[in-house]
Parts: C-alpha cells; structure tokens; sequence
C-alpha cells in the first residue's frame, strides 16, 4: 500500500483552548479534519447560550481552513432547566459531564454523581434527545479511576435508557465489556490510548508529553483497545482528546495532564491500521461510525496520505505560545500528501 484516502475526518473530542493557544492549535485541527466535537472546560466553562457563541466565534475565526465544522458543546449542570435546553439543542451536539476534580479544569465539574441529583438535567437531555459525553473517573487510586467509574456509568445506561451516552476516551478492557452491554454506551477511543501504555510515561525516562488523564494503562488494556478501533465497532468512534498544555506546564512540577495530538493523529492511525492490515475500517473509525453515533452530514474534505517518512516537528509555535506533540522529533512512516476541501 503506497497511497490511502480519508474522507471527511471527524475528531469527537478535541480541546481548543482560549485565546493564543487556541490561535496555535485549531488551524492544525482544521486543516486535516472536517470537524471536531469541542470540549467547553475553559475557565470560567461554557454554559450560557452567549458563552456557547462567542466561543464558536472565536474558533471560527481561529481556524482559517475551509470546510471545518466546530461541533461545540456546554458542560453539564445539574440545574440546567428544560427550557434552557430545548433553546439550546440545536446550536450543541452534545453536553459534556466532568465529575469534580478529575482532570484540567474539572474543579467546574458536577460534585456528586447520584442519580438524584443528575435527573433532573439528563430527563430533559433524554426528552431532547441531546447526548451526554463523560469523562468516566473517580479520585481512586490512579490505575483504578475508570473501572471504579463503571457502576456509575451502568446506573446512567439503565437509568436513562433513550439517552446517548459517550463514555470518553475509554482506557481499560473493563469498559469495553460494559460498552458492549447497554445499547445507550458508546465510547471514543484516542490514538495515544491505541499506541502507548504506563511503560511509556513511567517505566523509563519520565515522558510529561505522554501524561494524561486517564492514564494510559496495561498492555492487555491497549491490545484491547486495538481490538476494538482496528475492528471500527460500530459503537466506537475516533476522539483524540488532543490536550495542549504551555510547554511550561508540562515540563515542570504538577505537570498539566494531556496528550497533544491533533496534527498527527491521522498519520499515526494510517501506519497503524495499515500494521495491522485494517485500513480497510480506518474511514469507519475515523468518520463513518461517529455520522450514524451523532447523526450529522460532515462538510466534505479529502486527506490524500502517502507512505513517506514524516518527522515530527518538535514544537508548534504562535507568539509565547509553545505546544509539544507527542512522539516530537520521531518519525512516522505515512504523510500528508494533499487535501481536497469541497
Ligand atoms: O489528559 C487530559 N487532559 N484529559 C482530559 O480529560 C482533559 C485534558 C485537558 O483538558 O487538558
Ligand atoms: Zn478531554
């Protein structure tokens, strides 16, 4: 195989940031993607409909590619009110649910997750039929926050049985038995969970670029993940979770958890599908399966990739901004020949 086309990419779960950083970043999502669904955890986080569309303007004007669809989202709270909502569902594609203190900016998040207190929002997100993405972790031990997270999110399945349900970034075999269970679960899978586990930030060097939340796990966890992403289950879907931080705030004490991949990503799951002799399910992970998980018609945009080496830049760079790629300076065997938007 010396050649492969994907059309129309979506990215389910990427971070764009504010101001400068968001300035770096969403050209280097909008150059290679045809959307991206838009995580709201800035600080303050969006949860106004005037929040919701000065910040989609603000991306707009940042992106400066054509044919790219911010797909934006609010975060979730436990008062939002029906009314609220239904003003609000045709500007979102879905709702975002961080518990408290899990992960960057999460101190915003939701502080109990009793079925009590999240009713009242997710009966009228049901009704609506606006989706729910969550970030499944509790404040266990730190190998251990997703599987605890479980029972949570199969009360939320058999407690709101027409609502969809993400479960984000998912990083352990455990949640890939229960995605399989409830018809409700869907999940998203990064590409940083599909090619690293924990050996790779800890079990050497310590790597800040490959730190994030949820940790990469156990090689059986990974071969699962691979199963599934390589498989395109229907019920999976392409998210990057790409998470840029200041080079700053990565390489420092408390570094910032997040994986910054969004100008690499379609590379890396071109070499590897095409590894694994699946670049045959590559447009289903990475477009077709999230169009029927989300319902949505992508703007079209054709990525021509060709097998030629590619290094990695080592930064990317826009006034004091500086984000760091995962695998910088490394090579990767597929690259970015041409892009066709219309
Ligand atoms: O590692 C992460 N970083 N995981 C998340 O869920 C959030 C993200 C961020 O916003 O930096
Ligand atoms: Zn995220």
């Amino acid at each position: 195989m010396k050649d492969f086309i994907i059309n129309s990419p979506l990215d389910m779960h990427l971070h764009l940031r504010d101001d400068d950083i968001l300035k770096l970043v969403a050209p280097l999502t909008s150059k290679y993607f045809s959307g991206a669904l838009i995580m709201p955890n800035l600080l303050p986080p969006i949860t106004t409909k005037e929040a919701l569309f000065a910040y989609k303007q603000r991306i707009i004007e940042s992106c400066n590619h054509d044919n790219f669809e911010p797909l934006v989202t609010i975060l979730f709270q436990v008062d939002y009110t029906y009314e609220f909502l239904k003003n609000i569902k045709d500007e979102i594609i879905a709702v975002k649910l961080y518990p408290f203190g899990v992960t960057t900016n999460s101190e915003t998040g939701v502080s109990s997750m009793e079925i009590t207190v999240l009713r009242p929002t997710l009966e009228s997100m049901s009704k609506l039929g606006i989706p729910l993405c969550v970030h499944g972790e509790t404040k266990g031990f730190v190998m251990d926050r997703e599987k605890e997270f479980l029972p949570i999110y199969e009360s939320l399945a058999i407690n709101f049985p027409d609502l969809k349900i993400i479960m984000e970034h998912i990083s352990t075999k455990e949640s890939i038995e229960l995605l399989k269970k409830y018809n409700n679960l869907y999940a998203t899978i990064t590409v940083h969970h599909l090619l690293l586990t924990l050996d790779d930030v800890t079990g050497g060097m310590l790597n800040p670029h490959t730190f994030c939340k949820p940790i990469v796990k156990r090689p059986d966890d990974r071969q699962a993940l691979l199963e599934l992403a390589l498989s395109a289950h229907p019920k999976v879907m392409f998210g990057s979770d790409s998470a840029p931080h200041h080079r700053k705030t990565k390489e420092c004490h408390d570094g910032a958890a997040g994986v910054f991949t969004a100008p690499i990503a379609l590379q890396l799951l071109t070499q590897l599908f095409e590894e694994h002799g699946k670049l045959d399910n590559l447009n289903a992970f990475i477009s077709l399966n999230a169009q029927k998980i989300y319902n949505i018609k992508p703007k079209s945009k054709v990525i021509n990739l060709v097998k030629k080496d590619f290094i990695i830049p080592n930064s990317y760079i826009y006034k004091n901004e500086e984000v760091v790629p995962m695998f910088n300076g490394k090579k990767i065997s597929w690259s970015i020949e041409k892009i066709n938007n219309g």
